[in-house]
């Protein structure tokens, strides 16, 4: 099928059956085989697939004798099928006061040329290439020309400070990396490159060229290893699709474990693009023609998804925004972009929503926009609270979908899939698991606990098309995070429960993983940056409830004996510790200096414990405990009088 030659029509209005939804769940999990190879009739293949799965357990890969090329099937094809005019991208930039369009054809032919600057600089198939760019279009160009070439690109986020990136550059040994003269935060200009040229300093791997976009905004001096984007692009030929295995790495994103290095998620781009396109008319209900805005960043699994490729494999049009929901110019930013662009359906994470309420909670700012276009609010990355819900729900009066997914699975684990069979919305809950997905609950013993118990969510193996198949270069740190706690299940890291009717409740991490506004960081890391300072004798840090991040880091240290610095210079100096290691967006603004820290008799910190108490939680104290009388002392540290 070639979707992009369909007219805009909403998916709901072609009156989905009752019962579809539960008829397609299970027939993913029946016959895996005929579901996805049935699904895969959405992609243009250069060697359509004869089997979907082959199983080395407890490895799983999707189309193993399958040829295509992603960049081909987000974009040659509807130009192809004359759809050239019709809108790919809208770039808007309420931080530069800028707002323009791409049809299908001016992005193909500015991916292709880029992919031709890339060529030229020696990249070809397999090569990966770092991105480290702000929400501009070059973003996503840079993304797809990777692509185009069957070369692997690894995004990383720009909040992230030069030993993240430096992190990620040694893993993935780029031989170019992709970057600007700088991003806009708010009113604020921040300078990329000096960022790149520290991370790269601090990476043992050294890229051979860095190819640099100059913005008005910031223009600087670039050195012998540098190439100018618009140089480069005006000498460049274009260059055509590469068609590459399935099983062929399209992109490494990296995210956050539990210790501070990160992990290289490995997506695929057979089915990748087969699980994609799927859940466009399925869960997002976006056809051809049709506008979604999602509202994240190219950095995170969610803007990779659904700002970049989703939308463009079926045909639709991207909005790829930069700015914040607040700020800058003001609260009603989304409702203007949803107005202008005639979006129908809006991404985001919870966290802008609840920014958004706190700025205008009667939703004046709403007024005066027409949004009657807008059919869907889509949320996730953290946990949809009830009341940030119910506040969206009553303010916009259009279904609010909270779903449950992850870097890794790179698609919605658990959604109301709308396109396919709204189901009665539950708040609190991302609502049942789409097809692909067998979501179990286990207790600690491996055994499935009852309806409504609570427990680890796992998942049982294999898992569909688009999930991860591997950590890059680390097969077997990828068994022992994610496979080997319960034989033949994926560790999700999620806690919660299924409830009688099947919907799903995700409470929250059980390992160091936290999520702050929808960024999800790693503890362990914070920790390891807290460490380096030359007082602190051992730390901790732990995520604490916050009204509007959802989480935010609170750091405990310990100083070494003998020790009596000024408090207050010690922990501003703490603080700028994390901010310069981690990055800005880490977040932790606190850091308290105590005697101790509760441990286990075999001297592991309880994190967990410390987390309950300072959540409000009436934590009993574990039997494990070395000294109980720590935690007495930690307690109103924790959870200060009046909390
Ligand atoms: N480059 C450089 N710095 C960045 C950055 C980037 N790409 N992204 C964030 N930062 C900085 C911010 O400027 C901020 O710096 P500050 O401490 O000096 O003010 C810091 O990192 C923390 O950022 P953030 O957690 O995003 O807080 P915020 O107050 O700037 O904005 C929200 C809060 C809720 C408005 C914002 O996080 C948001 O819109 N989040 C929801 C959407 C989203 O991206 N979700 C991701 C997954 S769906
Ligand atoms: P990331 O890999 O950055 O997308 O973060 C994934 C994690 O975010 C999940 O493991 C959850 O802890 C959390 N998360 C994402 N979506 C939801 C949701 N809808 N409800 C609860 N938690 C969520």
């Amino acid at each position: 099928m070639d979707v992009s030659g369909e007219e805009a029509v909403p998916m709901s209005e072609q009156a989905p059956q009752k019962g579809e939804y539960e008829t397609q769940w299970r027939a993913s999990l029946d016959d895996p085989e005929a579901f996805w190879l049935h699904a895969a009739e959405a992609v243009d293949w250069d060697r359509p697939p004869d089997r979907a799965l082959e199983s080395h357990p407890p490895f799983h890969r999707w189309y193993p004798d399958a040829e295509l090329n992603v960049c081909r099937n987000a974009l040659d094809r509807h130009v192809d099928a004359g759809l050239g005019d019709r809108a790919a991208l809208i770039y808007d930039s309420p931080v530069t006061g800028t707002t323009r369009t791409y049809t299908y054809t001016q992005l193909r032919d500015e991916v292709a040329r880029f992919a031709g600057v890339l060529a030229g600089l020696g990249v070809g198939r397999g090569d990966r290439v770092v991105i480290y760019l702000p929400m501009v279009p070059e973003a996503a160009v840079a993304m797809l020309a990777c692509a185009r070439l069957g070369a692997v690109h690894s995004v990383v986020f720009g909040g992230f400070a030069p030993r993240e990136l430096a992190a990620r550059i040694d893993d993935a040994t780029p031989s170019v990396v992709v970057s600007a003269s700088c991003g806009i935060e708010g009113k604020r200009v921040i300078e990329y490159k000096p960022l790149l040229d520290r991370a790269i300093e601090l990476a043992a791997h050294k890229p051979a060229k860095r190819v640099i976009l100059q913005r008005p905004e910031a223009t600087v001096e670039l050195g012998s290893d540098d190439v100018d984007w618009a140089e480069a692009m005006a000498a460049a030929q274009p260059a055509d699709c590469v068609p590459v295995r399935a099983t062929d790495p399209l992109y490494i994103l990296y995210t956050s474990g539990t210790t501070g290095k990160p992990k290289g998620v490995v997506r695929d781009g057979g089915g990748y693009a087969v699980a994609l396109a799927w859940t466009m008319r399925n869960v997002y209900d976006v056809g051809p023609g049709e506008t979604m805005f999602t509202a994240s960043d190219v950095g995170w699994v969610v803007g990779h998804s659904y700002i970049v490729y989703a939308p463009l494999l079926v045909g639709a049009t991207t909005v790829l925004y930069e700015g914040k929901p607040v700020g800058t110019p003001d609260a009603g930013q989304f409702w203007r972009v949803c107005a202008e662009h005639g979006v129908s359906t809006l991404f985001t994470a919870p966290t802008a929503f609840r920014a958004i309420k706190k700025e205008d909670p009667d939703g004046a700012l709403l007024s005066g926009y027409d949004l009657s276009g807008l059919r869907y609010l889509f949320l996730a990355g953290e946990r949809l609270d009830p009341e940030t819900y119910r506040w969206a729900s009553d303010l916009l009066g259009i279904p609010v979908v909270d779903h449950w997914w992850q870097t890794e699975t790179g698609w919605p684990i658990c959604a109301d899939p709308m396109g396919l069979e709204p189901l009665p919305i539950k708040p609190g809950s991302p609502t049942k698991p789409l097809p692909g997905w067998d979501v179990r609950i286990l207790a600690p013993d491996g055994n499935q606990v009852a309806p409504g118990v609570d427990g680890a969510i796992v998942v049982k193996l294999p898992m569909p098309p688009g999930s991860l198949p591997t950590l890059w270069n680390d097969d077997e740190r990828f068994v022992r995070s994610y496979l080997s706690a319960f034989d033949g299940y994926y560790l999700t890291g999620d806690g919660g429960r299924i409830d009688d009717d099947g919907y799903v409740f995700v409470m929250g991490r059980t390992d160091d993983v936290i999520n702050v506004a929808g960024h999800r960081l790693s503890t362990g890391g914070l920790e390891e940056a807290l460490a380096t300072h030359p007082a602190v004798a051992e730390c901790a840090v732990i995520g604490v409830a916050d009204p509007m991040k959802g989480q935010v880091p609170r750091g405990f240290v310990v100083l070494k004996a003998g020790l009596q610095p000024d408090e207050d210079e010690l922990r501003a100096e703490l603080v700028a510790l994390v901010r310069e290691q981690v990055g800005a967006v880490a977040s932790l603004k606190d850091v308290a200096v105590v005697p101790a820290l509760p441990k286990t008799r075999s001297g592991k910190i309880l994190r967990r414990t410390m987390r309950g108490i300072a959540d409000g939680a009436d934590e009993p104290v574990p039997s494990t405990i070395d000294d109980p009388a720590v935690l007495d002392t930690l307690r109103p540290v924790l959870r200060p009088t009046g909390q």
